[in-house]
């Protein structure tokens, strides 16, 4: 049949109850629609079996069935002739994966956050940073050794300059953190009586709050202060085999002022900014111990009303250690991690996730064992592990969205793989912990979050 028949035949052609259909007319794939596809139609239709052909693609009028009607539907399409519904455009076959703010997708859940660090907010992360947050940390530059050095001397230069570029960009920002074990100064305890401690803490605490009155919605007042203590006193650090009850942690802080810092802080900061959220912040709250521990330090801070909120940090890894069970990381369930949502919600609290990242590594994996460490995209690939870890992404995500009255900010700590505190931590050992690659692309971990 050539094309003048075809031409002539199409005049008489019934064109009712056309319905739109996937594919429309693109017999063979190429991705026109065109008199190659109609003279495809017309060999089908007299007994030939043309190569590549597409029956789906080929029934264009969508009645069930491939006959004379759908070569000649083609053939006026093609020489331009009005054809009724559908419109007559092929499916325009999608280019890339259409990439969703993460922000927007949760704008009806909670804010998304990242940490970001002196250089990762305005170097080539920025543009990633824009397109899918809405809040921010800083990683270390509101820490005490980068505010106030040296006694009295407040640098604020650096943190400013982040503050800055969030709220250029519509961003919130969450302080962290006021008082912590670490990343203080040498001079904060030293010839420190009580007293002077508790002084030296609330000045700090005043000055900063001050500083950042009205652009910064929260802070993390107390940072990590319970552990779990060994049968002779001591701090068990991560071995959870030898904790055999939970308390506070034997910081200088606490050395020095007993329990009553953490109250004195929290005191501090309602008075320096009232209409900032107070929270308190620490990891391992799916541990039932550790949690009753920081449950009865929260509700001495709710009889003055001086908290919140609190942040659950979520350091996770890829999947429970199994084979230790007494490691912290068999707890990093989404039940586990659900029920310290209620459970602090249930006493009135603002729940944040504030340091999200999971790991590619489980505890088993020691550090010193570099057969076990994945150095390239190719290896992580080879032992699925993206997909892994997006699978593990989107079932805790999935969870956050159910509690998405309860939590007010999921924040993952750091933008892309390229930048995180897991690969400077462990000597050297790379780590992928984020929703971006190291070139800042979008890893199957995005996709799982943001598919929904
Ligand atoms: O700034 C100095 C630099 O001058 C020096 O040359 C370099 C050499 O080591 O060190 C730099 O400081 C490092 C700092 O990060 C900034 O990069 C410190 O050594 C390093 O210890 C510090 O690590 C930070 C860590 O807290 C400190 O404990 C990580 O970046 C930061 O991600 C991490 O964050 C903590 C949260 O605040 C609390 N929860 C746990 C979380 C992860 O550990």
């Amino acid at each position: 049949m050539n094309k003048k028949v075809l031409i002539l035949l199409l005049l008489f052609i019934p064109l009712l109850g056309l319905q739109a259909q996937a594919q429309w007319g693109d017999v063979n794939g190429d991705g026109n629609t065109d008199i190659i596809d109609a003279l495809l139609i017309a060999q089908y239709y007299v007994g030939l079996d043309p190569q590549g052909f597409n029956p789906e693609a080929a029934d264009v009028d969508a009645d069930g069935q491939v006959t004379i009607v759908d070569a000649l539907l083609i053939a006026r399409y093609y020489v331009g002739l009005p054809v009724p519904t559908p419109v007559l455009t092929p499916t325009p076959t999608p280019t890339s994966e259409p990439e969703p703010a993460a922000y927007q997708k949760y704008s009806g859940y909670f804010l998304v956050g990242a940490a970001v660090d002196t250089n990762s907010y305005r170097d080539a992360h920025a543009g990633l940073l824009q397109k899918h947050f809405n809040s921010i940390v800083c990683e270390n530059e509101m820490k005490w050794d980068a505010l106030e050095p040296s006694e009295g001397n407040f640098n604020y230069s650096t943190a400013d300059a982040m503050v800055n570029f969030a709220q250029a960009n519509n961003m919130k920002v969450r302080g962290h953190c006021l008082v912590w074990h670490n990343q203080i100064p040498g001079w904060v305890f030293q010839n420190a009586s009580k007293q002077v401690l508790l002084n030296r803490m609330k000045n700090h605490i005043t000055n900063v709050m001050n500083h950042f009155r009205g652009k910064i919605y929260c802070w993390d007042v107390v940072n990590e202060a319970v552990t779990g203590n060994k049968s002779d006193g001591s701090d068990a650090g991560e071995d959870l085999s030898q904790v055999v009850s939970w308390g506070y942690r034997n910081s200088t802080w606490y050395q020095i002022c007993g329990e009553d810092y953490i109250l004195e802080a929290f005191r501090a900061a309602r008075a320096a900014d009232p209409q900032a959220k107070l929270f308190y912040n620490d990891y391992w709250n799916y541990l039932d111990g550790k949690r009753a521990m920081i449950i009865s330090i929260i509700r001495k801070l709710q009889a003055e009303n001086l908290i919140d909120g609190v942040g659950l940090q979520c350091h996770l890894n890829i999947s429970p250690a199994l084979e230790s069970p007494n490691n912290q990381t068999v707890y990093q369930t989404v039940p586990n991690l659900e029920e310290e949502i209620l459970e602090y919600a249930s006493l009135g609290l603002e729940v944040e996730i504030t340091e999200l990242d999971i790991s590619v590594y489980t505890r088993d994996y020691p550090s010193s064992d570099s057969s076990k460490w994945y150095r390239s995209e190719t290896e992580l690939l080879a032992a699925g592990i993206p997909d892994k870890q997006a699978a593990r992404y989107k079932e805790f995500f999935d969870m956050f969205r159910e509690h998405g009255n309860l939590i007010t900010n999921v924040t993952f700590w750091g933008i892309a793989d390229d930048n995180t505190w897991l690969s400077e931590f462990d000597s050297g050992r790379p780590d992928y912990p984020l929703l971006f690659d190291k070139s800042l692309q979008p890893k199957p971990a995005y996709y799982s979050v943001v598919d929904f």
